[in-house]
């Protein structure tokens, strides 16, 4: 089934296949992407997702091909173009098209791609049900900050919990907890929130950064900093955050239950917090 797609500039479908071969977001992970979601056809956080692509691309020295107002109305135009309500958005922003060298021109033209896709986004059994995780290595590069399109340590990790028969895979460094392979960790203890700090090891999630501020709002406590490996033996709840998962309860880590299989009283409270504000974005 084609979906509409935006690229450089106009309108088409995923029927057409827009990339050259020597295109740097291709052969060199040379680009920025982000995903947001959208509901009943109206963007959610889509500043928030904005300002942290334009965070990276600076970063990386990619010129942004968008300023908040024609980056707002283009992602408008390609929802008003969509034939379905909900969905998320996929868009990449790469450094452009050149002859295959590691040593890139300087004023490239960047490379736009956005596209619409249906998702199916958790029901209400499955926020109540939660998922299983497992834990293993963070082999990803230095610079996990920038979304950049190189997720080949994600997508190995994120295959490791699938034949473990968990959803997703929490990563581990030096003996601390980094995040998920695709999604931000929290840890619940005595009532107070832990995350990993923001740095270089971790994506400033744009959930992580609203469910911190819900959180607080709530005078619910938060711990910025690295959860100890060993710390994750002696949780009280244990929740991921994601644009495509919203807050997700952690019911099992690496085969041990926690909370007897159950969401926990503070995750669902949050949850149900993120949702409305979701809406409200
Ligand atoms: N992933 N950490 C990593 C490594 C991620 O890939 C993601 C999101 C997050 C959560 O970020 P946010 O709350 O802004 O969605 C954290 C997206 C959804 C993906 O790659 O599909």
């Amino acid at each position: 089934m084609s979906d509409v797609l935006y690229f450089n500039g106009r309108f088409t479908t995923t029927d057409e296949r827009v990339l050259g071969v020597e295109d740097r977001g291709f052969q060199f992970g040379d680009a920025i992407y982000e995903v947001f979601k959208f509901l009943g056809r109206r963007p959610a956080f889509l500043l928030d997702h904005y300002r942290r692509m334009n965070q990276g691309l600076g970063e990386i020295e990619i010129r942004n091909p968008w300023t908040e107002e024609t980056f707002t109305a283009t992602m408008r135009e390609l929802l008003e173009r969509t034939e379905f309500e909900d969905g998320i958005v996929y868009l990449q922003v790469t450094r452009g098209e050149a002859a295959r060298n590691h040593f890139w021109p300087e004023n490239l033209e960047p490379t736009v791609v956005a596209y619409s896709r249906r998702f199916a986004f958790p029901d209400v059994a499955k926020k109540e049900r939660g998922i299983r995780v497992i834990t293993t290595v963070d082999h990803r590069w230095n610079r996990c900050d920038v979304k950049s399109v190189n997720l080949l340590g994600n997508a190995i990790a994120k295959k490791e919990a699938q034949r473990a028969g968990a959803d997703e895979a929490i990563l581990l460094a030096g003996g601390f907890v980094r995040e998920g392979a695709s999604s931000s960790f929290f840890a619940v203890r005595n009532g107070s929130l832990i995350t990993h700090s923001l740095d270089e090891h971790i994506l400033p999630g744009v959930v992580r950064d609203r469910v911190i501020g819900l959180a607080l709002g709530a005078k619910i406590r938060v711990d910025e900093r690295p959860l100890r490996e060993a710390e994750l033996f002696d949780l009280d709840e244990a929740f991921i955050t994601s644009t495509t998962q919203g807050v997700m309860p952690v019911t099992g880590i690496d085969g041990r239950v926690l909370r007897n299989n159950r969401r926990g009283e503070l995750t669902g409270r949050l949850q149900q917090l993120f949702d409305q504000l979701e809406l409200r974005s």
